[in-house]
C-alpha cells in the first residue's frame, strides 16, 4: 500500500488539522463573501486634516503579501477583461505614486501585523484613499476599529495560506459593492458549490488511483515542480507554487504562457543532468483557444526528454471561477499531500518566522502603526 492510503498515518502526520481545514474550503469561502456583504461602507471617514469618501473609484489596488495578496491575484485573473479600471496586487512597503484620494485600496493581512501591509497601509491613509481591510485582527484589525474604517473580519486560528477563501471571496463582493463589476457573487457561489462536490473525491480516505490529488502528490515527488499557466489560470500557477513552497517544502517556480515561449523556453535547452531536476506541471482549460493549445502542445514536446516528469491539470466547471478554484482545489490538497509523502510538516514555517522576527527589530510596523494613530480624531 503507499504511503499516502495509510489513513491512519495520515492522520497522524497531519497533527494541525490542515487536511480538515482544506475540506472545510467550501463554507469558508461562502462565510468570506457574506462577512463582505455585512459590510457597511461608509459615505466619509473623518480624519486629522481631511476626511477619507468613499466614493468610485478610479483604480483599485489590492496591497498584501503571500498568502494574503494570493486572492488579489484571483481577483485580478476573475475580473481582467471586465474591469473597467486599473487593478493591480502590490507587495510592497511603499504605494505607487497614482494612489490618492479615488483609490480603493483594500490592505489583506491575515495576521494584520505583517509590515510591508501595516506601512503601505499608513501610507493609503496618508493620501485618503478609500481603505478597506481583510482580516483576522492584529494591528490592521486595531486601528480600523479605532478610526472606523471598513473592516471584514475573518475568523483566525489559521495559517495565513489555509485562510485564502476567507481571504478571497470578500474581494469579489467589495467590486460588486463598489460599483465596478457585476455577476461575481454568483460566482462565488458556484466555486464553492463545485468544492464541495470535489472534496469527496480528494479527501483522505480516497485511495491514490481515484484521488487526483494524491496522484499529483506522487507525480512530483522528488523533483521540482515548475507550474505552468495561462490566461485566467496564471493566478493559479502562482498559487501553486507558493503552495508547493509552503505546504511541501520544496524549491518550485511559475511562469505563464505565452510569455515562457519567448524566454524560459531557452534554458529547458541546458544540460539534463540539471533541467531532470524538474518537473513541468501545465494548466489547462477546456475553452482555452487554439493559440494556446497549440503553445502548450508544442512545448510540452520540447520539454519531453529534458524534465523528469510533464503532468497536466484540467479545470472543470462552467464560470471562470469554477475552473480557477477547481484546480486550484486539486494543487492544494497535492501540495499537502506531497508534504506528508516527504514527512515534512506542512504547517511550519521557520524561515518566515525568522525572517518577520529579524525585521521586526527595525521597528517599522510600529512607526507605521504610530503614522496611522496621529490621523485619529483627537
Ligand atoms: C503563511 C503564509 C504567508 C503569509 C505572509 C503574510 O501561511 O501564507 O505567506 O501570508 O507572510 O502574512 P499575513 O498573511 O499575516 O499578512
Amino acid at each position: 500500500m503507499p504511503y499516502l492510503d495509510d489513513v491512519e498515518a495520515l492522520r497522524k502526520a497531519d497533527r494541525w488539522g490542515m487536511l480538515e481545514a482544506y475540506l472545510r474550503w467550501p463554507d469558508a469561502l461562502l462565510s468570506g463573501a457574506r462577512r463582505a456583504e455585512e459590510l457597511e461602507i461608509p459615505g466619509e471617514v473623518r480624519m486629522r486634516g481631511g476626511s477619507i469618501r468613499y466614493g468610485q473609484p478610479s483604480s483599485v489596488v489590492i496591497v498584501g503579501m503571500g498568502g494574503s495578496a494570493a486572492g488579489g491575484d484571483l481577483l485580478v485573473d476573475l475580473t481582467w477583461d471586465r474591469m473597467p479600471v486599473p487593478i493591480l496586487v502590490w507587495r510592497d512597503y511603499h504605494l505607487p505614486a497614482f494612489v490618492g484620494p479615488d483609490t480603493l485600496v483594500v490592505a489583506v493581512s491575515y495576521s494584520g501585523n505583517t509590515e510591508e501591509t501595516l506601512v503601505a497601509f499608513s501610507e493609503a491613509l496618508a493620501r485618503r484613499s478609500m481603505v478597506v481591510a481583510i482580516t483576522s485582527g492584529g494591528v490592521l484589525g486595531q486601528l480600523c476599529r479605532k478610526l472606523k474604517l471598513p473592516l471584514v473580519e475573518v475568523p483566525g486560528g489559521l495559517k495565513p495560506r489555509m485562510a485564502l477563501p476567507y481571504l478571497f471571496a470578500p474581494l469579489p463582493i467589495l467590486m460588486e459593492e463598489f460599483g465596478l463589476v457585476r455577476g461575481l457573487r454568483e460566482q462565488v457561489q458556484a466555486a464553492a458549490a463545485l468544492m464541495e462536490q470535489m472534496a469527496t473525491g480528494l479527501a483522505p480516505e480516497v485511495p491514490v488511483e481515484q484521488n487526483q490529488a494524491k496522484k499529483l502528490a506522487l507525480d512530483l515527488l522528488g523533483s521540482v515542480p515548475v507550474v505552468y499557466g495561462h490566461g485566467f489560470l496564471r493566478s493559479v500557477a502562482r498559487r501553486l507554487k507558493s503552495q508547493f513552497n509552503e505546504n511541501s517544502k520544496v524549491p518550485s517556480f511559475f511562469n505563464q504562457l505565452p510569455a515562457m515561449n519567448h524566454d524560459e523556453i531557452l534554458g529547458w535547452e541546458g544540460e539534463e543532468e540539471y533541467t531532470r531536476r524538474f518537473s513541468a506541471l501545465f494548466l489547462r482549460d477546456p475553452g482555452e483557444g487554439p493559440a494556446l493549445r497549440e503553445r502548450v502542445r508544442i512545448t510540452k514536446a520540447l520539454l519531453a526528454d529534458k524534465v523528469a516528469k510533464i503532468v497536466e491539470l484540467w479545470a472543470m466547471g462552467v464560470s471562470r471561477l469554477e475552473r480557477m478554484f477547481s484546480i486550484l482545489y486539486v494543487g492544494e490538497l497535492a501540495s499537502l499531500y506531497l508534504a506528508f509523502a516527504r514527512g515534512v510538516d506542512p504547517y511550519s514555517m521557520r524561515s518566515i518566522d525568522a525572517v518577520k522576527r529579524e525585521l521586526a527589530e527595525l521597528g517599522l510596523a510600529e512607526e507605521a502603526r504610530a503614522r496611522a494613530e496621529r490621523l485619529f480624531p483627537s
